[in-house]
């Protein structure tokens, strides 16, 4: 989807506008960022105003999903590759006057980087479109209690289990992190997060231990999804598994020889 050559003039972008998460904080304050944790925008576009410096426009087109002028991102070295890649798309008319993002870059903490996620966009109060067949969540309340709940050290070899955006593998300490998952756009998301956020690890795709088999780990960690919604009914949160109730999960613990 994008080299690491251009990840690395994105990463210098989204640093030179400051667009790191204690500066975004700042800017928005407790009431934006809580409230954008409900997935309402207001606040944060109240916050902005009509400002048009590139912390702004960056909040505008990677966290809020708002149309930002072509012209307010000349300056991005990262911009013809995140044109090519469909990372960004012009609306409206006069026509490529206004760009919008087709994923969410959300600044991310992390004790020992600056870290970002990328994913599909979170649904907001300031979008409507259908999520795609193949969505790849962002950072949720449980991707961040799994992170806390890996025991703490060092790690020599650590498996990913359906990686997604690539959150677990920001967290973790290791010599060698090998993420998987089955959705081939997950890994092409997880490999941007991963890139921006300077961590190293080998991103491979296909279902369960498939992609590795043979190979030992010290640690696995996985965050299965874990919503199952009715078979019958169209929208479903988690349609990314052909497992149906946990049977995803029984054949991790069984397959996984732990
Ligand atoms: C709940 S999300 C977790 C994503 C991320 N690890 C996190 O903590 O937020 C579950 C992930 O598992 C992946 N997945 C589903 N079935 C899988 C399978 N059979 N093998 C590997 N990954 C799978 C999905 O594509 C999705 O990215």
């Amino acid at each position: 989807m994008l080299a690491p050559a251009d990840v690395a003039r994105l990463r210098a972008d989204l640093l030179a506008a400051e667009y790191t998460l204690s500066q975004v904080s700042e800017r928005l304050g407790d009431v934006a960022l809580e409230a954008l944790g409900r997935n309402t925008t207001a606040a944060a576009r109240r916050v902005l105003g009509t400002a048009s410096d590139p912390q702004a426009e960056a909040i505008r087109l990677w966290l809020l999903q708002l149309p930002v002028r072509r012209a307010s991102l000349q300056h991005w070295q990262s911009l013809p590759s995140l044109l090519e890649a469909g990372l960004l798309v012009p609306v409206g008319e006069p026509e490529a006057a206004l760009l919008v993002a087709t994923v969410e870059l959300k600044p991310h903490g992390s004790d020992r980087r600056e870290a970002w996620i990328c994913s599909d966009p979170t649904p907001l109060d300031t979008v409507t479109a259908e999520p795609r067949p193949d969505f790849v969540l962002g950072a949720s309340p449980a991707s961040t209690t799994l992170t806390q709940l890996v025991p703490p050290g060092h790690y020599r070899r650590v498996l990913d289990l359906g990686t997604g955006c690539g959150i677990q593998t920001l967290h973790l300490e290791a010599d060698q992190v090998i993420a998987t998952d089955l959705n081939p756009r997950a890994v092409a998301l997880a490999e941007i997060s991963l890139g921006l956020s300077g961590v190293d690890a080998e991103l491979r795709t296909g279902s369960l231990y498939e992609p590795v088999a043979g190979e030992r780990f010290d640690l696995i960690v996985t965050n299965p999804p874990y919503v199952i919604s009715p078979p019958s009914q169209e929208r479903l949160i988690y349609r990314e598994t052909e497992f149906t109730g946990d049977g995803l999960m029984r054949q991790a613990v069984s397959d996984g020889d732990v």
